[in-house]
């Protein structure tokens, strides 16, 4: 079976997010389990926000071209989403619907439809940020991804991770570590559906027409 890709960003910008952190050590832990993974830092795919006059009169902008390419091309999505008002940051919804709309690259079931997504979180609170992955998890099921029901939040963040990015808490790390496994699982599931579906249907015409 082909080896599962998975994209990993945080909904921040931030040069110090803490939810990038998260994202890196989510990262790793994707790596170590032998499955592709591409970090993307949202910073480096500075986008508009979203106006359908701009859409209407330059189309997508070239950044939302190279993410929805991405977005196609992998499996599954890590998600580290920080936690601003008890939602998704602007950052994050706004990327989201540039990627989503309909062009001539494609329409939102070529970048969301039968993808799998793990979402973690986390803030200076006790919440660790897990008021604001409601939101989120609306959104990404509305597209038709479907969002992993275990999810992490770190609370606290400024004791929670070192110096050097990493989790302080071993607990933690592990974690990350079984969400991501349980991600890879979930997409191999989903794989071996998918398989199935289309050995059905592929034996159904063949009955059809040797009938
Ligand atoms: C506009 C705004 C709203 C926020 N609202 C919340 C909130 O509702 N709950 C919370 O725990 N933290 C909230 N925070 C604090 C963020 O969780 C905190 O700054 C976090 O570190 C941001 O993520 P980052 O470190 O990845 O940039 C808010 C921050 C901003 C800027």
């Amino acid at each position: 079976m082909a080896t599962a890709k998975l994209l990993i960003f945080a909904g921040s910008a931030r040069t110090l997010s803490f939810n990038k952190k998260l994202a890196r050590i989510a990262a790793d832990a994707v790596h170590r389990s032998g499955a592709e993974v591409t970090y993307l830092d949202l910073r480096d795919y500075a986008l508009p926000i979203y106006d359908g006059d701009l859409e209407s009169a330059e189309g997508l902008p070239v950044t939302a071209l190279v993410l929805r390419r991405l977005f196609r091309e992998h499996d599954g999505f890590v998600i580290a989403s920080p936690e601003y008002n008890a939602s998704l940051s602007p950052l994050l919804k706004n990327t989201i619907d540039w990627v989503s709309r309909r062009a001539e690259d494609g329409d939102y079931k070529d970048f969301f439809q039968n993808k799998s997504a793990a979402l973690l979180a986390t803030s200076p609170g006790a919440s660790g940020g897990a008021r604001g992955l409601p939101a989120l998890r609306q959104v990404l099921a509305h597209l038709g991804v479907q969002v992993l029901e275990h999810q992490v939040s770190i609370p606290r963040q400024t004791e929670a991770f070192a110096e050097d990015g990493s989790l302080t808490n071993f607990a933690q790390r592990a974690e990350v570590d079984a969400l991501v496994q349980l991600l890879l699982k979930n997409i191999a599931q989903q794989r071996a559906r998918r398989d199935e579906a289309v050995e059905r249907s592929g034996s159904a015409a063949g009955r059809i027409q040797a009938g």
